[in-house]
């Protein structure tokens, strides 16, 4: 563990002094928080701070820091999310990039957002927060008989399927049908020898090699599909994606907040 102890930096723009944001790390032996000590190290408006691995105590994550990024394990968010909800004063902004997490650490967010900005998405990729805006719209322009499914397809280590991405897609969709996502979500297959049941939202994973991450969403009418993929050519993007998060989070009041937030605010500012 890289405790930080050194005097607060600063970049500057237009001639003014700008704090740099001292991050900490959950999480940080790790492919992707090696990848965010490594980005945010090449970045002026960052200081690398606390870098926490499972040989670290928790708290030592909110010592001396501005926000901290978290792409750990679920028992490690939840760790630090007890924590933070424990906390009296919380004010760390958090980013939890944090797969497979349950309705406990939705619960627990919701507690560490009354103290502080919290932000969770399981894919940090902008190009996919913008697919899963126009998935809402997609199916709310097409009949009730177009079939849903959903392939995501990982590197051979990832631990939990279907990705959380995948699972994010298939509550927008869902959610724009008015369904109830735990009562059409498929996670089974077809290889039960029952037939689709109408309405369902079917998921596919693949688990194999080091692919990065895929993401595709069929609908499959009559004589014809549309198919939306988009592809993850690097981790980079998922570590740039985050610290982007962070530089909008620290400027936001308590609360907790998507990538829907995010997105809207960057449309609403025209950045996009
Ligand atoms: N949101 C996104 O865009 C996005 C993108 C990519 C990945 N992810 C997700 O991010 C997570 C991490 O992925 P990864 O590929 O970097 O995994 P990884 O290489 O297996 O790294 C896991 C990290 O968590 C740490 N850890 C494990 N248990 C801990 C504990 N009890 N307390 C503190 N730290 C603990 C590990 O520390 P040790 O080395 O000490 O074990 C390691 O640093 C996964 O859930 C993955 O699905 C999200």
């Amino acid at each position: 563990m890289t405790r930080y102890h050194l005097a607060e930096a600063f970049w500057f723009q237009g001639g003014q002094a700008v704090k740099a944001i001292r991050l900490s790390i959950l999480g940080a032996t790790g492919k992707m928080g090696q990848l965010v000590a490594k980005c945010a190290g090449k970045d002026r408006r960052f200081e690398v701070g606390n870098r926490i691995s499972s040989r670290d105590a928790i708290c030592d994550l909110f010592s001396n820091t501005d926000a901290v990024v978290d792409f750990s394990t679920p028992e490690a968010t939840e760790l630090m999310l007890e924590y933070g909800a424990s906390m009296g004063e919380l004010r760390t902004p958090l980013v939890v990039g944090t797969t497979g997490l349950s309705e406990r650490h939705h619960e627990l967010m919701l507690e560490c957002s009354k103290k502080a900005a919290v932000f969770c998405s399981p894919n940090m990729s902008f190009l996919v927060a913008v697919l899963n805006k126009a998935l809402a719209s997609i199916v709310k322009a097409l009949a009730e008989d177009f079939d849903a499914e959903i392939l995501d397809i990982h590197h051979k280590l990832k631990k939990d399927a279907p990705s959380g991405t995948a699972i994010m897609f298939g509550k927008t969709i869902a959610a724009a049908r008015n369904q109830e996502f735990g009562e059409v979500a498929n996670f089974l297959g077809y290889t039960c020898r029952e037939r689709r049941k109408h309405g369902s939202i079917g998921f596919a994973s693949q688990r194999c090699g080091t692919a990065i991450g895929t993401h595709e969403v069929t609908f499959a009418g009559q004589n014809e599909s549309l198919k939306l993929r988009h592809e993850a050519y690097s981790k980079d993007i998922f570590a740039a994606g985050a610290l982007q998060v962070t530089l909008w989070l620290v400027r936001q009041p308590n609360g907790f907040y998507t990538m829907d937030d995010y997105g809207q605010d960057l449309l609403a500012a025209g950045v996009y």
